[in-house]
């Protein structure tokens, strides 16, 4: 069966993968920063990317991932929650959506005072919580108390997920 290659837009080198190895795993091989919200279990959006070719060597979405994609902001009919797509053929090029996951109110606290440099995403809708080049006030950070809530929320429902 061998193993089949996987582009990511933006690096130099294809990876290869064995059969039925995950399209997150080629993220994983090359080292990006994937935040993996959920654990790999397919109900965020942090794993989320976008199938340039090759559609037909990956696996079908499962009902669940269906119903996460619906959930996504930024989603387009290309794409597909890394964690959940086996490459099953060859050929495969995929995109990253731009911009950084939002994990906790804490991390970003540093940039008190300073534009972004990237677009800021909520980690489970992939929506634009901070557009880059807007100006981070403590205020704005409170507002996004909520996030960290379903993030809380979504690392206890996937424990309980198989
Ligand atoms: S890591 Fe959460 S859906 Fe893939």
């Amino acid at each position: 069966m061998g193993t089949h290659s996987v582009r990511v837009i933006g690096t130099n080198k294809p990876v290869e993968l064995p059969q039925s190895a995950r399209l997150l795993d080629a993220l994983l091989r090359l080292r990006m920063p994937i935040l993996m919200a959920c654990g790999g279990k397919g109900l965020c959006a942090t794993c989320h990317v976008y199938v340039e070719s090759g559609t037909e060597s990956l696996s079908s979405p499962t009902p669940r991932e269906q119903s996460s994609l619906r959930m996504l902001a930024n989603r387009k009919s290309c794409s597909r929650l890394s964690c959940q797509a086996k490459v099953n053929g060859p050929d495969v090029v995929i995109s990253v959506p731009e911009g950084r996951y939002f994990e906790s109110s804490k991390d970003i606290e540093i940039l008190i005072g300073r534009r972004t440099e990237v677009d800021i995403l909520h980690p489970v809708t992939g929506a634009l919580l901070i557009a880059a080049g807007m100006l981070i006030s403590r205020s704005r950070i409170s507002q996004l108390a909520q996030v960290t809530i379903d993030i809380d929320e979504l690392r206890a429902r996937s424990e309980s997920i198989q």
